[in-house]
């Protein structure tokens, strides 16, 4: 109980906060991490430096445990995007994506089946409401298709996907690849059902940017070629002559280069902290906060593309009103910080999401009335 309390009260100063879906301000377990790490970087001992590697693998072992795997399947990697970018450079066949996905994933799909001499394309999906539903997926699927790419919580509309319907569906001879990016962390799922599952660390986990990372299964070893890898992705150890060594086995034929262990310390705090609470009690405090927000929009009368379902959505509540920048006037006048972006208004919370914050919601609300927020 004390951990879930201490970890709430690392969310000190977030009143108004409502936009953890595009950035998670640093924890200050986060914060408190930089100085160790850029003291052994700055160091001129190499002992020093050894121990700021040792972050990078602190960290690795973190996301090992958390996502259910081996480390030597878990990479470091800059961003998401950086991790997606190895998994769908590499892959042949008919790739199922919903073409409204993150870029992250639709972009490399695209570039990486332009440049496949027709070995890759993209089979696009355009589901009702955005909603990559089991459903969807399968009227997409054909012989050809080797893997599908999806979002599990969608950035858009906060849908959460499936993940265990939609493995049944594929079967265990297709690839599925998910971006973890709006739930690891805040969702306790089993990430084994994925291939692949990309994240990073500087929203839900407050980590800051350059803390990407990503899990290869040993089928996404066998079925991804490592196209895009560097040095420390190769069978060898440093620099070589003559010919070039073959990719390393496991996911480190993935990466390109070291780590950025000061990137790494912070990531690897954040995990800890992660740890320390647990993701269940995470998950738990984000869906009621969700749910309040949910039952006040809903309560004036604002239309909602969020599934109502608490099983089919997670930290972000996606708001469709009559006008959209008109109520994020509003909600910025109250002092909240929310994203407002084509046609909608996206809420995220976090555990540390305090009444306070929902009150100024309610309140922001009621003083403009129900009227305001829907089609006359
Ligand atoms: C679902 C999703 N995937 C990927 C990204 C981008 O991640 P990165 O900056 O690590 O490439 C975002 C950013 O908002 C996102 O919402």
């Amino acid at each position: 109980m004390n951990a879930v309390r201490d970890y709430v009260a690392s969310f000190a100063g977030e009143t108004g906060y409502l936009n953890w879906a595009a950035f998670g301000p640093l924890s200050p377990a986060v914060r408190a991490s930089l100085g160790d790490a850029s003291d052994a970087l700055a160091s001129f001992s190499t002992a020093d430096h050894g121990r700021a590697h040792l972050r990078s693998a602190a960290a690795v072992a973190s996301l090992a445990h958390l996502l259910g795997s081996r480390s030597d399947e878990v990479v470091l990697r800059p961003s998401s995007t950086d991790a997606l970018q190895h998994a769908l450079y590499g892959l042949t066949g008919t790739v199922i994506a919903a073409a409204a996905d993150f870029p992250s994933i639709t972009l490399p799909l695209q570039r990486a089946a332009d440049q496949s001499d027709g070995r890759l394309s993209p089979r696009w999906i355009d589901p009702i409401g955005g909603w990559v539903t089991p459903d969807a997926v399968s009227d997409a699927l054909t012989e050809s298709v080797t893997a599908v790419a999806v979002s599990h919580v969608d950035y858009r509309t906060g849908y959460r996907a499936d993940l265990g319907a939609l493995r049944e569906l594929i079967g265990g001879n297709r690839m599925l690849i998910v971006d973890a990016v709006q739930s690891f962390g805040v969702v306790d799922e089993d990430w084994s059902v994925a291939d692949v599952v990309v994240g990073h660390g500087y929203k839900w986990l407050r980590a800051g940017r350059g803390t990407g990372f990503a899990r290869f299964s040993d089928t996404a070893r066998e079925r991804i070629g490592p196209v895009l890898s560097g040095i420390t992705g190769v069978a060898a150890d440093g620099p070589f002559r003559g010919d070039v060594p073959p990719p390393a086995d496991g996911a480190r034929a993935y990466t390109t280069s070291v780590p950025d262990h000061l990137a790494s310390a912070r990531l690897a705090a954040a995990l800890e902290e992660l740890q320390r609470v647990g993701v269940a009690a995470v998950e738990a405090r984000v869906r009621s906060n969700v749910e309040v927000l949910i039952d006040v929009a809903a309560r004036h009368g604002i239309r909602i593309e969020t599934p109502v379902d608490p099983r089919r959505r997670a930290g972000i509540v996606s708001l469709v009103p009559h006008d959209a920048e008109a109520l994020g006037r509003v909600l910025a006048d109250a002092g909240l910080v929310v994203t407002v972006r084509g046609g909608a208004v996206r809420l995220a919370a976090h555990a540390g999401t305090s009444a306070e914050t929902l009150e100024l919601f309610e309140r922001a609300l009621a003083a403009y009335g129900r009227s305001s927020f829907t089609a006359s």
